[in-house]
C-alpha cells in the first residue's frame, strides 16, 4: 500500500486536513474522510455527473480527481448550498418542479446548475441543455430537471436585480 500524503485544502471555506494515497479518489475522500456524503459517486469514470463539485468554482467531476491533486484548493460541495435551514433557490426548485425521484443524480444536477447560473443566471435553454447533457438521471426524465433549472434561473435573476435596486436606493 502506498505512504500515505498530508494534503490541506478549503472546502465549503473551512480549512480541512487530512492524509490520502496517491490514487485515492477525491470524490472517496470527501465521503470517507470529511464525511461530505452529498457528493455521490455513480460511475466513478466521469460519465453521469453525479459526483459533480465546484474546484475553484469550475465544475468537476470529483472521480476524476485523486485527492491529493486538490491539495491546495478550494472545494465547494453540495453540502455550501444550504445552510440546514434554508435552502438555495436551485434546491427548492428542483423540489417545486418534481426534479428527482430517487434523488441520487440531484446533488450533481445541482451542483452543476450552480456552476452555471452563479456565472450566468440567465442562461438560455440552449445553454442549460448543453450544461444537463453531462448529468445523467435514470428516473426522474429530463424535462422536470430542464424546468427546475428555468425556475432557478428566474428566481436568482430576480433576487440579483432586487439587490441591485437595493444597492443604488439611498
Ligand atoms: S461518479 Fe463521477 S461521473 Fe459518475
Ligand atoms: S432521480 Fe433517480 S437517478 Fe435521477
Amino acid at each position: 500500500m502506498a505512504e500515505k500524503r498530508k494534503i490541506a485544502l478549503t472546502v465549503n471555506g473551512v480549512r480541512r486536513e487530512g492524509f490520502a494515497e496517491p490514487r485515492k479518489l477525491l470524490s472517496d475522500f470527501l465521503r470517507e474522510d470529511l464525511r461530505l456524503t452529498g457528493t455521490h459517486v455513480g460511475c466513478e469514470h466521469g460519465v453521469c455527473g453525479a459526483c459533480t463539485i465546484l474546484l475553484n468554482g469550475d465544475a468537476v467531476r470529483s472521480c476524476l480527481l485523486f485527492a491529493v491533486q486538490a491539495d491546495g484548493e478550494e472545494l465547494t460541495t453540495i453540502e455550501a448550498l444550504s445552510d440546514g435551514a434554508k435552502l438555495h433557490p436551485i434546491q427548492d426548485a428542483f423540489i417545486e418542479e418534481h426534479a428527482m425521484q430517487c434523488g441520487f443524480c440531484t446533488p450533481g444536477f445541482v451542483m452543476s446548475t450552480y456552476e452555471l447560473l452563479t456565472q450566468n443566471p440567465e442562461a438560455k435553454d440552449e445553454e442549460i441543455k448543453e450544461v444537463l447533457g453531462g448529468n445523467i438521471c435514470r428516473c426522474t426524465g429530463y424535462q422536470q430537471i430542464l424546468e427546475a433549472v428555468r425556475r432557478a434561473s428566474r428566481e436568482m435573476t430576480c433576487a440579483a436585480e432586487s439587490a441591485a435596486t437595493a444597492a443604488v436606493t439611498p
